[in-house]
Parts: structure tokens; sequence; C-alpha cells
């Protein structure tokens, strides 16, 4: 029985380390490329299956070298792949990203084939929203997909976690079908028009999505933890100290963590607790697919 159903984004991030990140016009000169797994959808599956979770993946890449490379990935990381969509129409996704000495990253991603993902092959894994007790979107890929989704997810009863990333404008009709909204504080700020620079403003756009239909906002915090906030209860998990390395992918380590614990039963304020964990475990690591923890690693912390 699956745990977590994913549908989304999967992508071959293509990055690269530079002193500092360029400004429009500039060229930097680069070390350590690497080519690997990500995409949010991709890399909330393999954040959530190494905790444990059976995770169905649903997606679509391209018939290319990435698309290959893709398969590999999902056997390597115990991802159901019944309902990867391979297609001819577009190649696998990419992103171009940028590192800097930071760990502060920028990324340009073109979604290909999964940008093709559509509401009729989301259907099509229909017997899987029956089985999931928890459904993890994010919006990489068309909005056709993503309502499709949520739909089917909201008629079975399942908990659906929605991290608005990249933004978008959302409408109601799938904010009230959300259980977990996930924004990070920039995320927040698009959707509310609230900066959200400490525990007021967080709460203050919190109550905004509550207003629209939303069950549950989770503002992520960055190293400060995140802020969460219901009809019956608010509070803050404060972040794990550690030294960033890379903070690509953490968002999404997060969320394939919530994914997880929620679908385990865990109570709330516990499941964000070790989401938390499993983004600082994930910060301290290259790259994104690859940097997710396993569950000995946020015990030890
Ligand atoms: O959230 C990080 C991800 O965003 C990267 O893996 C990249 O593929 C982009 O989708
Ligand atoms: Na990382």
């Amino acid at each position: 029985m699956p745990d977590v159903l994913i549908v989304g984004s999967y992508i071959t991030d293509l990055t690269a380390r530079t002193a500092a990140l360029p400004k429009p016009g500039e060229t930097v000169i680069g070390t350590d490329f690497q080519t690997g797994p990500g995409g949010k959808g991709g890399n909330q599956a393999a954040a959530a299956a190494r905790l444990g979770s059976e995770v169905v993946f649903v997606t679509k890449i391209g018939r290319d070298a990435f698309g290959e490379q893709a398969k590999h990935h999902f056997m390597k990381e115990g991802i159901a792949d019944t309902y990867i969509i391979e297609t001819e129409e577009a190649p696998t996704g990419t992103a171009l990203i940028a590192v800097d000495d930071k760990g502060e990253n920028m990324i340009v991603v073109t979604p290909g084939a999964c940008g093709h993902l559509s509401a009729g092959e989301v259907e099509q894994a229909e017997k899987v929203f029956e089985e999931a007790p928890v459904l993890l979107l994010q919006l990489e890929t068309g909005m056709g997909a993503v309502e499709k989704a949520a739909e089917l997810a909201f008629r079975k009863g399942a908990e659906i976690i929605l991290n608005p990333a990249p933004y978008r404008e959302l409408p109601d009709r799938l904010l009230q079908k959300v259980t977990y909204l996930t924004p990070n504080e920039t995320e927040a700020e698009e959707m509310t028009g609230v900066a959200v620079t400490d525990k007021d403003s967080a709460e203050k756009a919190a109550a905004i999505l509550l207003s629209r239909g939303v069950s549950t906002v989770i503002i992520t915090l960055g190293r400060k933890g995140c802020f969460v906030m219901n009809n019956y209860e608010k509070f803050t998990v404060s972040g794990e100290p550690v030294k960033a390395v890379d903070t690509t992918g953490a968002g999404d380590a997060f969320n394939g963590a919530l994914a997880h614990f929620i679908s385990t039963g865990m109570e709330l304020h516990e499941a964000c607790l070790l989401a938390n964990r499993a983004a600082a475990v994930s910060v301290t690591r290259t790259g994104t697919a690859p940097a997710m923890a396993r569950l000995e690693e946020l015990k030890r912390l």
C-alpha cells in the first residue's frame, strides 16, 4: 500500500558552484559541475522514500539520456514508477542552478516533459488515490494536473499537502481542498502581500491564507524553522543550527519528510520538528535529491 502519492515535476539538475552568483550580463567562472536528479516533485519523492515511505510518483520524463538517468534513480531510491510516463513530445525537464559560497542559489527551471503532464494522465493513476493517505503537490507542472490530483484526493478523503513553489496565482477552489499549505517566506508574501519577516507577520500572512480555505498553513522560515497555524492552534518550531553547504532542495526535504511523517499518523508538531531536521540534514550536503536525509540521521541530530 502506498503511503505518499506525489504528483509533480521530475527535473535534471545541472549545477555549478560559483564564488558569487552572476549579475545580469555577467559571466562568472564555476567549479564542481554536477548533473543529478531533481525537480521539486522528484526531490520530495526521494525525501519521503528515504525516510521509509512507500512512494508512488506521477510525473512525465522525456525519452532521452536524462530520462534514462531518471529511471535508474527511481529504481535506486525505491520510488514506484508505475505511473511515470515517458514521452517523445518534450525533453526531460532541466534546471540550470548556480550555488555560491554561502550555499545560496539561483535556479532556472525548464519543465519540459513534466510540464506536459495532463489531467487525463493523472486520472489514470486513480487507483492509487484510493489507497494513499497523503497526496503531495508542487507547482512546476501544468495546473490541469495539479487541480485534477487535488480533486481526486479530496474526493477520497486523503490529506493534501500543497507546496506552492514556484509561486503562481491559485484559485480558491484549489486552496479549499488543501489540508497543509507550505509556502516559504517569499511565497507567503507573494500569495498575501504581507512581507514575512517575523512571527507577527507570519501570523498575519497565515490568517489570510486560512481565510481562503486552507485547513493549516505551515510557513517555512529557512534556518529559523517554521510557523504553523490553523483554526485551533498556532506554534513555531525552531530550526536546527547546521553549517549550510547547499540550500537547494531544502524546502523539498521539508515537504517530503512532512508527507512521510503525516502519513504515519504522527502529531503535527512532531512531524514539523522532524521535517525541519530533514531539511537541516539536506543543506549540509551538495545536490538536491541525493542530499536527502535517512531516518537514522534525524535521530542522531
Ligand atoms: O527545489 C529545488 C528544485 O527546484 C531543484 O531540484 C530544481 O530542479 C528545481 O525544480
Ligand atoms: Na543540498
